[in-house]
């Protein structure tokens, strides 16, 4: 089969389309023909290693799954003796960050792992990207505990991650304000957000709303400058490490005392979040904001473009064009 392979860490180059060999399905597993997947900031990360802890999940020396693409949708060609929940044809997308192998024509994954059927009102290109910028958002919003009717503030709304927040912050009821650039305001209010403040001409550090949770979605602002917009229990969650590691340092302290304080949730995903994912785009609550669209010879173009910190929503990779 045809996969995208990177056998050391470095500059999107290193990934290169070659021929591997098909994946075999053990009795647990099934194996899919996948049509569609992403490139996204978690395949990026791991691919560059520019940040020296992804190797801990990825290889301390070189790359041990040389296929990257977490995210995948496609249809289930072959599945393992036990398997109970799959059968051949059914419509799959999900999310694997462990083993991936969303970038070539065949990958393999557990029945029990983050799968399910495709919502059905969703394309393969579409349900992709269900998932990535969304469980990262889910686990922030979780861990925030906000409720119906609080206010929060999403930074950087446009992102895999930011886009992914304001529609599921405003699935749980919460009034949400969004900061994104001129060009995204009209699609940001209408992935639902209620007020929307335009970074290039107005400051959002001066509003006058206090809010619950602040989700800094692309890491550009800090607690300390967010720290005045917070109510007296309110939340800073940021999804970079901030200068000199300091949201580290927070998330460690600032829960000690009662107030203001910074979290910095270890992000999961399991069967049960994929399958609320699929719910909500069944509902039209959730639908990911798609860019643009890569043919899998064209991934090292893909890389670049999402590497420029300036996507917006995400990045789809056509393994098969429909
Ligand atoms: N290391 C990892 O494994 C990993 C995995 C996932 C995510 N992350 C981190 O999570 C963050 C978000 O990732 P993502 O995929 O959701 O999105 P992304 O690709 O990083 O974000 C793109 C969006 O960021 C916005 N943006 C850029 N500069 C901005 C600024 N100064 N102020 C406000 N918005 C700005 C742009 O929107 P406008 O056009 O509106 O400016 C663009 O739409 C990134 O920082 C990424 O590194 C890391």
């Amino acid at each position: 089969m045809k996969a995208v392979v990177y056998t050391k860490y470095g500059l999107p180059e290193v990934a290169k389309l070659m021929e591997v060999s098909k994946p075999i399905p053990k009795d647990n597993e099934v194996l899919m023909k996948v049509c569609a997947s992403t490139v996204n900031r978690t395949d990026s990360g791991f691919r560059s290693a520019n940040y020296f802890i992804s190797r801990f999940w990825s290889g301390l020396i070189r790359p041990k799954y040389p296929i990257l693409g977490c995210e995948f949708a496609g249809t289930i060609e072959e599945i393992g003796k036990d398997v109970k929940t799959f059968k051949r044809g059914d419509r799959v997308f999900g999310y694997n960050d462990k083993t991936c192998g969303g970038h070539g024509e065949y990958l393999t994954m557990s029945e029990d792992d983050a799968i399910a059927t495709l919502p059905g009102n969703l394309t393969f290109y579409e349900a992709a990207p269900l998932t990535e910028g969304a469980h990262y958002a889910l686990n922030n919003i979780r861990a925030s505990k906000i409720k119906s009717g609080q206010h929060a503030l999403v930074y950087g709304a446009t992102g895999a991650i930011g886009s992914a927040a304001v529609q599921l912050l405003k699935h749980l009821g919460a009034k949400v304000t969004a900061v994104c650039n001129t060009k995204n305001v009209a699609l940001v209010k209408s992935l639902g957000a209620d007020t929307v403040i335009d970074y290039q001409t107005q400051d959002f550090t001066k509003t006058n709303t206090k809010f619950h949770f602040i989700l800094d979605a692309v890491g550009k602002s800090s607690f300390r400058e967010c720290k005045p917009l917070l109510t007296e229990s309110g939340v800073y969650i940021s999804t970079e490490l901030g200068k000199n590691a300091e949201n580290i340092f927070y998330a460690l302290t600032t829960p000690m005392w009662k107030g203001k304080k910074v979290l910095f949730p270890i992000p999961t995903i399991n069967k049960a979040d994929v399958i609320f994912l699929k719910e909500l785009a069944e509902k039209g609550e959730y639908k990911p904001v798609i860019d643009s669209y890569y043919k899998l010879d064209q991934i090292v173009e893909a890389y670049r473009y999402v590497e420029t910190g300036q996507k917006t929503g995400n990045v789809v990779i056509k393994v098969v064009e429909e």
